[in-house]
This record gives structure tokens, C-alpha cells and sequence, in this order.
């Protein structure tokens, strides 16, 4: 049985934490916290962003998320020098057992969307520059609805664009907010537990299935086609 599988972007195929051997030239210890807390309040943002209806483009969220950071450590960034991270974000890494998963889905026929609050220019970017465009049939980005995950909106659109069928579709994601976007539009929804660190919001929602590394992913579904 063929499937729709949308991959979230950001912090599921793209490590966000990319960013910290730069970080740590401009900030130094303080590299991991202020990563986390920039990666944090850009999603934030999106989430106010989306309630308020006053949509700007992610990596505006990205920007501006950048600067609340600088002011909360307290740390003094040029202006060439944001540039020089914002220009980072475009040219993150993959997670190193992405290529693995994508070629063994893509051979198993699945259709594969990378779908994301991204806007599809930076997201086209930072999948070319971690050699993953290749894998996906498109790009479905939440910019075409001016809104950001987990508004049901943008899953329906998904479904709407990709032309799936709901009851064999699924969302890939890192991210448990997104896990319970999906889950809240009857999309199931694999959660990457990339780390033991990592906490499902405890609200009455839980993943289709729980994986720890993305191949297990692959495994799993070729398990329940059997
Ligand atoms: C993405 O949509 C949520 O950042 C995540 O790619």
C-alpha cells in the first residue's frame, strides 16, 4: 500500500542545532541555550503569528527571534553578524540518518512531501544545500495559506494539495505540537523521539507510533503492510 508521507522540515529532517558551532564564536558557552532558546521563540512566534492572523513569512519569525535572544543573554550582535546566522539558516545539516530512511521509503514507492512552515524558497534552500530535494515530490509549504502549523487548516491543505487519501496519510515530525496538529485533522502521525529528553505535551492525543531514529520509520511500515 502506497502512502503520503509529510516530512516536517525543521527540527525532523534539519538538525536547527546547525547553528551552534557558529554560535559558539559570537557567544561561547552560551551557544546550546541560546540556540534553543531562539529555535523556541521562533516557534512562538509562528503560534502568535497564526492566532493574531498577521502572518509574515517564517523566517521572519526567524529573524525577529534572533533579536529577542540577542537581548535576553545580553549579547551584542553586529548587524553582518545576524546575517551571517540568518544566512546559516538556509544551509543547515541533515540529521545523519535521514538520507538512509528517504532512500528506503522512496523505494518502497511512498509519495514524499516535505511540508513546513518555511516558505517554500527557504525550504527548496536548505534541502538542496543538505543534498534531500532529490527525495521529495514536492514542497508543500503553509506560506500558500498565510498561517503556520497546527492550524487544522494547513494539514487540510496538505491532504488538499498532495491529493491523499486521509486514511493513508501520515506527518513525519520532531516536533510534538505538530504531531498533535495532525492527529487533530485524523492524519496519523510517526513522532521522532530523537531524544529521551524529549516530552510529548500530556494532552489527551498520542502519536500513531513513537520512533527513535527516522529508518524505524521505514521499518514500521513496511511491518504493518505485511
Ligand atoms: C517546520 O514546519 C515546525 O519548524 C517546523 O518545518
Amino acid at each position: 500500500m502506497v502512502n503520503t508521507l509529510a516530512f516536517d522540515v525543521y527540527g525532523t529532517l534539519i538538525d536547527t542545532n546547525g547553528v551552534v558551532e557558529k554560535l559558539t564564536r559570537h557567544v561561547g558557552n552560551l551557544s546550546v541555550d541560546f540556540s534553543n532558546t531562539w529555535r523556541n521563540k521562533q516557534l512562538e512566534y509562528s503560534f502568535r503569528r497564526g492566532l493574531m492572523k498577521n502572518y509574515v513569512k517564517f523566517s521572519v519569525c526567524t529573524q525577529q527571534a534572533l533579536d529577542y535572544t540577542c537581548e535576553y543573554f545580553d549579547v551584542d550582535l553586529s548587524p553582518k553578524q545576524k546575517e551571517d546566522l540568518l544566512k546559516q539558516y538556509n544551509d543547515l545539516p541533515a540529521f545523519s540518518d535521514v538520507i538512509e530512511a528517504l532512500t528506503s521509503l522512496r523505494a518502497s514507492g511512498h509519495n514524499m512531501y516535505a511540508f513546513s512552515n518555511g516558505d517554500p524558497v527557504s525550504v527548496d534552500a536548505v534541502l538542496t544545500s543538505a543534498g534531500l530535494r532529490d527525495y521529495f515530490d514536492g514542497i508543500i509549504s503553509v506560506d500558500d495559506l498565510k498561517s503556520f502549523k497546527p492550524n487544522p487548516d494547513v494539514y487540510h491543505y496538505f491532504l488538499e494539495k498532495s491529493g491523499a487519501d486521509i486514511s493513508h496519510s501520515w506527518l513525519i515530525s520532531g516536533n510534538p505540537f505538530d504531531i498533535i496538529g495532525a492527529l487533530n485533522t485524523g492524519i496519523k502521525a510517526a513522532w521522532l523521539r530523537r531524544s529521551k529528553n524529549m516530552i510529548f505535551d500530556p494532552w489527551d492525543y498520542k502519536p500513531t507510533v513513537t520512533i527513535q531514529t527516522l529508518p524505524e520509520f521505514s521499518g514500521y511500515l513496511d511491518e504493518s503492510l505485511r
